[in-house]
C-alpha cells in the first residue's frame, strides 16, 4: 500500500516530551525519547485509553489508564499483553518531520 506524507507543524516543544497533535485530521500520538523521534496511534488498543496523556519509560509509552506498555521502536505490547499498536513511518527532511500515511485504493481513487 502506498504511503501519503503530511509534514507535521513545528510547533513541538523541545527536550522529550509526549504530545497529542493533528495531522492530516487525525490525532496521533507523537513523542521524544532520547532524541528519537515517534509518532503512534493515538488510542491505547486496551480500553480506549489516551496515549499520549501516558509517559515514557525505556523506550515504551505507559498508557495512563492501566499502565499497559508499548514498544516505541515496534509496537509491541510488553511481554504478556498479546497485542500492539501501531508505529507510523517518520522521515526527516531539510524542511521538516514527516509522517507516512498508508493510502488506500478507494482514497487513491476518489481524488
Ligand atoms: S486503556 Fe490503556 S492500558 Fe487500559
Amino acid at each position: 500500500m502506498a504511503l501519503k506524507w503530511y509534514k507535521i507543524e513545528n510547533t513541538l516543544p523541545e527536550g522529550d516530551f509526549v504530545e497529542q497533535i493533528k495531522v492530516n485530521g487525525k490525532k496521533v500520538c507523537v513523542v521524544r525519547e532520547k532524541g528519537e523521534f515517534y509518532v503512534l496511534q493515538n488510542t491505547c488498543p486496551h480500553a480506549g485509553g489516551i496515549l499520549s496523556g501516558g509517559w515514557c519509560k525505556n523506550e515504551y509509552i505507559v498508557c495512563p489508564i492501566h499502565r499497559w506498555e508499548y514498544s516505541l521502536k515496534t509496537g509491541r505490547g510488553a511481554q504478556g499483553q498479546g497485542d500492539y499498536i501501531h508505529i507510523y513511518p517518520v522521515e526527516h527532511r531539510s524542511d521538516g518531520i514527516y509522517i507516512g500515511f498508508k493510502e488506500s485504493w478507494l482514497s487513491r481513487f476518489l481524488k
